[in-house]
């Protein structure tokens, strides 16, 4: 059982994305355990503000400390939900703050969180968060890629599913997981249902063989094509590329 916190100002978008599917399932099976925590809610002025103005000028409006910190102090002193409470071990929780500024999110990072017990993932919304909510939440800094979203509400969306589509139990095939794409270094290679002839576009024969050397032959090398081909940087990587 791992669970996932999010701190956000928009609780209600994670309504729709995290009661379907794979997700849906893995939350009724008690893999998951996701509680949704609004940073408003720890506002102290009568206006509920959560954020103000930059120091040093410039547009935009910053998350402030004491609303997210106090959040994030709330809900670290909670406790998982009594079925799992004598599983826990004393691993602190994984920090992270949603932000274009941090690393780059990618399937090894998945598999990493997917090995914690407790992730909180913070969102701010806004133009960013105030510096010591990082220094003082001991946080790392995570972002799913090199453009600017309005906030990181869907970031810690997309993480999540990211992560718990990898937990033990999560996926009805085992298998799955293992041949997705990155999971080598390599994007997946192009798949085929039925029909064999889809308006003159024919399955390849090999697909068909029952040949399941060839199969798996045939299945690499397109790997390593699209991977060139779409992806540059991670085919340069690989240990196929030499
Ligand atoms: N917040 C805004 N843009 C983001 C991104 N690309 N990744 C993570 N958080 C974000």
């Amino acid at each position: 059982m791992i669970r996932i916190d999010v701190l956000t100002l928009f609780t209600e978008m994670f309504d729709s994305p995290l009661a379907f599917s794979i997700i849906k399932r893995a939350k009724q099976n008690g893999l998951v355990e996701i509680v949704l925590s609004n940073i408003r809610d720890f506002a102290k002025d009568s206006y509920k503000k959560v954020d103000d103005k930059s120091y040093g000028g410039g547009a935009g409006m910053v998350m402030m400390c004491q609303p997210v910190l106090d959040c994030l102090e709330y809900v670290q002193k909670s406790t998982f939900a009594k079925a799992t409470a004598d599983k826990q071990d004393s691993r602190p929780a994984r920090i992270i703050l949603l932000t274009p500024q941090g690393k780059k999110f990618d399937q090894r990072l998945a598999k990493e969180l997917a090995a914690e017990q407790r992730i909180i993932l913070i969102a701010g919304h806004y133009e960013g968060f105030d510096e010591r909510i990082r220094i003082s939440a001991g946080a790392e800094e995570v972002s799913i890629g090199d453009y600017v979203l309005s906030g990181g509400e869907l970031p810690a969306m997309v993480i999540i599913d990211a992560v718990v589509r990898l937990l033990p139990g999560a996926l009805g095939d085992e298998d799955s997981a293992a041949n997705d794409s990155f999971s080598d270094g390599l994007l997946e290679y192009p798949q085929y249902t039925r029909p064999e002839d889809f308006n003159g576009l024919k399955v390849p024969d090999v697909l068909l063989s029952g040949n399941h050397k060839e199969i798996e032959k045939w299945r690499k090398q397109q790997a390593l094509e699209k991977t060139k081909k779409n992806r540059p940087d991670l085919f340069n990587k690989s240990k196929n590329s030499d």
